[in-house]
């Protein structure tokens, strides 16, 4: 039984590993494993998740079941958009998926920016699995980028939900 709370920085190893297993198995016929290994490389390291857990107006919570992450999730508010909050990060572990722990994680981070007026993601078009668990969870889309993230390179369409 997983439950879901605020990450601390003794999880953070066992999230790097989450990403690289949970990205090569998302991404690699979309992108290529060299892509991604450079990517989660970048995004993923110790520093880089460090970095996200103590950044404010942030909420970076896990799925634990006592021994082990199921799944992460990761969200901001916006720097340049109003009352906007971006989930940058969503992600269980590929034998785990399909059981509840992506909603339960989403579920929380939905409550936990009282001054959003609406969330925002982005996620890879070709990304049918994802882009069904938002359209359930009341995304649409909104727009386009062809620069996902850090200076990827990858498109993506942009999905919002109205928060209030
Ligand atoms: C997308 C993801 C976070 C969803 O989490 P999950 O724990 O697998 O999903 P849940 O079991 O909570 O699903 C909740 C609902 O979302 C929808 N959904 C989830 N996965 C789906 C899929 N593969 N196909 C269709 N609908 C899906 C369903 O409505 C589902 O409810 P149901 O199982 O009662 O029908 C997870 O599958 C994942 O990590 N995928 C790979 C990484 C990824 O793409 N992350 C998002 C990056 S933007």
């Amino acid at each position: 039984m997983f439950f879901v709370r605020t990450a601390s920085e003794r999880d953070l190893e066992k999230v790097r590993v989450l990403l690289a297993e949970t990205w090569h198995a998302t991404y690699d016929t979309f992108y290529g494993v060299e892509k991604v290994n450079e990517l989660t490389g970048r995004w993923h390291s110790l520093p880089a998740l460090k970095s996200r857990l103590e950044r404010k107006n942030a909420e970076f919570l896990v799925a634990d079941d006592g021994r082990n992450i199921g799944g992460m999730g990761y969200a901001a508010m916006s720097d340049t958009l109003k009352k906007t909050v971006v989930l940058h990060q969503l992600y269980v572990l590929p034998k785990l998926q399909r059981q509840g722990i992506g909603r339960d994680i989403f579920a929380e981070l939905e409550t936990c920016f009282p001054d959003a007026e609406r969330m925002r993601v982005e996620v890879e078009p070709q990304n049918l699995h994802a882009l069904a668990f938002y359209r359930a969870h009341g995304f649409s889309e909104v727009g386009r980028t062809s620069d996902c993230g850090d200076a990827s390179g990858l498109p993506a369409l942009i999905l919002e939900k109205p928060l209030v």
